[in-house]
């Protein structure tokens, strides 16, 4: 092959972008030319619209995907959906290989009664509105005194923190203008964190767990008879230093005398959510007490507890969304693959087509982790590239033809470094007591495309 190989990468989350880097950087005797897709307007997948406003030290990762996309070998192509604006045979026709990396965006289920109740809620969805999600509505009922988050992942943290800290000491991040109002008239004063089952098998890691204990005028309140430690649960603390100290920074909050703090955060462990309950709406939700059996399975104890919320948020993982023309894993969320071949419902290899990212591996690990999922994808893709189908038009500018001629509003990545720089001047602008914003987030879509494309757009005042 005498021309580049083009390539199509769908998804710009760290995943993709990763693949991306990893694909122009390979040693290889041949050109590849590469374009990254992206549905929405803007790169960065859940760096942008999953990573809580409050942890900007992910900035520092932010700035190595930006270089990578600054150099101009990577052309991305936002507001582009794979399965609605291109099919896979489009992408067939202009590509010799298609990498999927479109993640995990949505709620994994929990079927207990009542999960559908008003105020019931996913996770996932919460975050979205935190995050500015250019999808979800501007609203959120905000409306609970006590809450309820089920699950012990770093995700019913976040929620959970967010939840329960003052909107104020929130205001320096990036959160939305919305989203700060919000909270502001959010009454709540009890926020629950449920595990079904003990400290030692947190699934938290240390840094984000501790900063738990630096949240403003929120005391956290553990109860001593969740540490009674199984045989199991003693082994996991002597042999793993992250659990150890976990259990060390939790040991260290039972010891702390309560604040009288205007809000607290409760962690309760060894409750496995049985029903929400209510009249209507959500009115409490009831969990069945668990403990080791002697065969070292969690089971039930008999206890049944009940605790009064107006509201449920289940923090129990993501799950990633089957798409178009693609066999799926219903099971497990993902493409199913080996090694990040993609196979077909005959489990064979389907050529040229590739995943990376949570859709290969399910949704679970932190951002560094795409990148040992993108180095052995792009492996395979360079091991097959003698036996890649060929595209029809692999010209770079007949896939923005096809675009123009079907009226999509793509964006571009000169058009995102105008967002982002409109977005921080945004935040240089606000003017509330001294308080410095470094950037406030475009939400609406309609506006994201219109400053990335560049049509008169009146900066907000
Ligand atoms: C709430 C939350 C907070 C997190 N916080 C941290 C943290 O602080 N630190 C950390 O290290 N890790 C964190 N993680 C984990 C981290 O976000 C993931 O490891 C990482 O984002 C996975 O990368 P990905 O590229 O596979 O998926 P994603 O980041 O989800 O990217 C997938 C991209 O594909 C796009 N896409 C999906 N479908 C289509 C389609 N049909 N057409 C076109 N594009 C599509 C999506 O819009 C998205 O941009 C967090 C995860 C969550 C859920
Ligand atoms: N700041 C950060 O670094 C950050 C922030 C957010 C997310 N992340 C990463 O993103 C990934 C996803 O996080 P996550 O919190 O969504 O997932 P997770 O780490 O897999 O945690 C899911 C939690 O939900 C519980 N759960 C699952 N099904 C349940 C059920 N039916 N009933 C009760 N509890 C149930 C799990 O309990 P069991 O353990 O018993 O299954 C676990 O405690 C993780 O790797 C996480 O570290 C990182």
């Amino acid at each position: 092959m005498s021309r580049p190989l083009r390539v199509a990468i769908i998804g710009a989350g760290p995943a993709g972008v990763y693949a991306a880097d990893i694909l122009t950087k390979a040693e290889r005797d041949f050109e590849v030319s590469i374009d990254l897709f992206e549905q929405h307007p803007a790169p960065y997948g859940l760096i942008r619209y999953g990573v809580a406003p409050d942890h900007p030290r992910i900035k520092g990762i932010v700035n190595a995907l930006h270089k990578v996309m600054d150099r101009g070998d990577i052309r991305f192509l936002g507001n582009v959906t794979y399965g609605k604006d291109l099919t896979l045979s489009d992408f067939r026709h202009f590509y010799d290989a298609i990498i999927f990396s479109t993640g995990a965006v949505r709620d994994a289920d929990l079927n207990i009664p009542g999960i559908d109740k008003p105020g019931s809620f996913g996770a996932a969805d919460f975050v979205s509105w935190y995050d500015g999600h250019p999808d979800v509505s501007r609203e959120w009922p905000l409306e609970a005194k006590e809450i309820a988050v089920i699950g012990n992942g770093n995700v019913a943290l976040d929620v959970s923190r967010v939840l329960s800290k003052h909107p104020e000491d929130m205001l320096s991040t990036e959160i939305p203008d919305n989203v700060y109002s919000e909270l502001k008239r959010s009454p709540v004063t009890d926020v629950h964190v449920f595990g079904r089952r003990g400290p030692a098998q947190v699934k938290f890691t240390p840094l984000e767990l501790r900063e738990l204990g630096h949240v403003k005028d929120v005391d956290i309140i553990i109860d001593p008879e969740d540490f009674d430690f199984d045989e199991e649960s003693m082994k996991q603390i002597s042999s793993n230093n992250q659990t150890k100290n976990m259990v060390k920074t939790l040991q260290n909050w039972l010891l702390e005398e309560p604040t009288d703090a205007s809000r607290r955060l409760h962690l309760h462990f060894w409750h496995q959510p049985k029903e929400i309950y209510g009249d209507g709406a959500v009115e409490g939700i009831r969990f069945d007490r668990t403990a080791v059996d002697d065969e070292g399975r969690l089971a039930p104890t008999g206890e049944v507890l009940d605790y009064p919320v107006q509201a449920v948020y289940r923090a129990v993982g993501y799950f990633g969304s089957a798409l178009e023309e693609i066999e799926f894993d219903h099971k497990r969320g993902v493409i199913p693959n080996e090694g990040g071949r993609v196979l077909n419902v005959h489990e064979e290899p389907v050529p040229g087509v590739f995943a990376t990212g949570w859709i290969k591996r399910g949704p679970t690990g932190l951002i560094g982790h795409t990148k040992g999922d993108a180095l052995e994808t792009i492996g395979f893709l360079l091991e097959d590239r003698l036996t890649l189908p060929p595209a029809a038009e692999p010209g770079e500018d007949s896939i923005i033809e096809l675009l123009e001629e079907r009226g999509i509003e793509y964006t571009t990545w000169e058009g995102w470094l105008k967002l982002d720089a409109h977005e921080m001047s945004l935040g240089a602008s606000y003017d509330s007591n001294g308080v410095e914003r470094e950037r406030i987030k475009v939400v609406p879509r309609e506006e994201m495309v219109t400053i990335s494309r560049d049509f008169a757009t009146k900066p907000r005042s």
